[in-house]
């Protein structure tokens, strides 16, 4: 990736580790990412630019263009961009030869608003499907909508986000693909402000975070275990300032975590419990966040179809958005307590896997009777939230929990592939999480825990069944959670199976593969609870 000045480098042959004595290169880049800057509009364009503006386009069909702080000198543009066939559509991205830049880059803004008023989530897409098409190109400046605040940090975020490539394990054909955009640089009326140099640096945390959870969900198995998970964040979390503690499968099995144990048994790769913890002085709020860090999901004895099950290497994108985001609150320095915790964990299949009808023992005591090995994110799910509540009670309790998970198949089936589902035992919690990640840019859809779904989950032999009901099998999910929340704590579940990994093209912001989805919705969360 680009090499920016004094940024962040760690190279990917930085540490090995040994899986059954063959030592492995840990393959996550640490990485360095586009450079970004901010100017104001007198700056004069140089010859080696690319130049990105916005295309929108009127109820009548009529193009305008929206260039920013930009005077272009290019002549009839406008009829250019119409013998181009423009439409000025969402995602559509046109380049062509400049005047005053080599090239143009014209993205679309869909809907023409009046003054300038594009909403952050059309302004965030656009720069980032630019970004995404500007791949290769060593520096391009952005001049888009960006004199409200919000507008300039989306333009950022969409950059910053749009410019990721992951390409760690191409070796004889890395020459065939091209680097992202090197350099951004964005033009804007407040360049010179304070709350603009804000927004650029938090922007860059955000966007690194992201692409650090992209990196970890398109790593697979054979690079990714939970013991490599752990290695991973470590020193990314202590640099930030935050207390790491890991549980290995000794410990585990010592403390009584029945759900990992039992789900990690199968595998070659011992489970962990990661564990980060920020605690700034006089914080405003007590949060804690659980994500589900299946480092692969064969399905265990209920083994999986052959067809798609390598998307199974997605299966700890919940743990990897909320280790991210324990990183982003830290580097910030909200004012906000915070416990993020990740069971890890490899569901695979072996003569030591556990087996339909097994009985475990979750953290706290509960028994669970595996109805289906192939329903183990519940499993590791329920130790952690036990043990998550129990922490933070030494401390005075808890004003929210929120778990992530690649759960269920059936969030995919309900709400498609770019929305996920938010439950919850508390209505006003979980709209303000579903509200937060509309700003954040993250679409979240509140799903109700129905109670007459509840009995489909009694076992004829334990204190619970790890399956119920098929049809509202989301719901379900959700309830057997809900069994491991205490009734008076605010809790959300965000099930983000499907929008988690993109199986389909590349579009705005998004690229294939791992999207790095909630960990923004996270960090505005935390933010929001210290009043920002
Ligand atoms: N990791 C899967 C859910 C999943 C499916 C994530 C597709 C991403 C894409 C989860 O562990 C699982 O297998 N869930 C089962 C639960 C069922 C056995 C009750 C499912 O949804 O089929
Ligand atoms: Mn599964
Ligand atoms: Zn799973």
């Amino acid at each position: 990736m680009a090499a920016g000045k004094g940024r962040l480098k760690q190279g990917s042959a930085g540490f090995t580790h040994k899986v059954r004595g063959y030592p492995l290169q840990l393959a996550v880049r640490l990485v360095a990412m586009s450079v970004i800057s901010i100017s104001a509009k007198s700056l004069p364009l140089t010859k080696a630019d690319a130049l990105v503006i916005g295309l929108a386009r009127q109820p009548d069909g009529a193009l305008v263009l929206e260039t920013g702080t930009s005077e272009l000198a290019e002549a009839r543009l406008l009829e250019t961009l119409e013998d181009l066939g423009a439409t000025g559509r969402t995602d559509e991205v046109i380049k062509i030869p400049g005047t005053s830049t080599r090239i143009l880059v014209v993205t679309g803004l869909g809907k023409f608003q009046a003054k300038h008023n594009y909403d952050h989530e059309t302004l965030r897409r656009a720069s980032g499907a630019a970004a995404r098409e500007l791949a290769g190109v060593k520096r391009a400046v952005f001049s888009l909508p960006s004199a409200k605040i919000e507008q300039l940090a989306a333009v950022a975020e969409g950059a910053l986000l749009g410019a990721y490539a992951f390409n760690t394990f191409r070796k004889t054909t890395a020459k065939e693909h091209k680097k992202p955009l090197a350099e951004i640089v964005l033009f804007s009326e407040i360049a010179g402000t304070t709350i603009a140099r804000t927004a650029i640096k938090r922007a860059e945390i955000l966007a690194e975070a992201v692409h650090l959870v992209r990196d970890l969900v398109n790593t697979p198995p054979s690079h990714l275990t939970p013991a490599s998970f752990c290695a991973q964040i470590k020193p990314l979390a202590t640099s930030a300032g935050l207390k790491v503690t890991i549980l290995d499968e000794v410990a585990l099995r010592k403390g009584g975590y029945g759900g990992i144990v039992g789900v990690g048994q199968g595998s070659i790769n011992p489970p962990r419990l990661l564990h980060l913890s920020y605690s700034p002085a006089r914080p405003k709020a007590r949060y804690a966040y659980v994500g589900k860090g299946i480092t692969f999901d064969s399905g265990g004895l209920a083994l999986k179809p052959a067809l798609g099950m390598e998307a199974m290497k997605s299966d700890m994108s919940g743990a990897a958005a909320v280790m991210a985001a324990a990183i982003v609150i830290a580097k910030l320095k909200l004012p906000i307590a915070l416990d993020v915790w990740a069971p890890l964990a490899e569901n695979m299949i072996s003569d030591t896997a556990q087996r339909p009808s097994d009985i475990l023992t979750t953290y706290g005591g509960r028994t669970v009777e595996v109805i289906n090995p192939d329903a183990e994110g519940r499993l590791v799910l329920a130790d952690a939230l036990v043990r998550a509540q129990e922490f933070a009670a030494k401390a005075g309790g808890l004003d929210g929990l929120v778990d992530v998970a690649t759960l269920t198949g059936h969030q995919g089936l309900a709400l498609g592939a770019r929305v996920s589902a938010a439950m919850g035992n508390d209505d006003a919690f979980r709209s303000t999480v579903v509200a937060t990640g509309l700003i954040a840019g993250e679409d979240f859809w509140p799903m109700p825990l129905p109670a007459d779904l509840r009995p489909s989950l009694d076992s004829p032999v334990a204190d619970i069944a790890n399956m119920g009901e098929r049809f509202g099998g989301m719901l379900v999910a959700g309830l057997f959670l809900k069994e491991f929340v205490s009734d008076d704590l605010p809790w959300v579940h965000l099930d983000i199976a499907s929008p988690a990994f993109n199986e389909g093209k590349p579009f705005g912001y998004t690229p294939v593969g791992g999207t790095g989805v909630a960990v923004r919705t996270l960090v505005t969360l935390a933010e929001a609870a210290c009043g920002r």
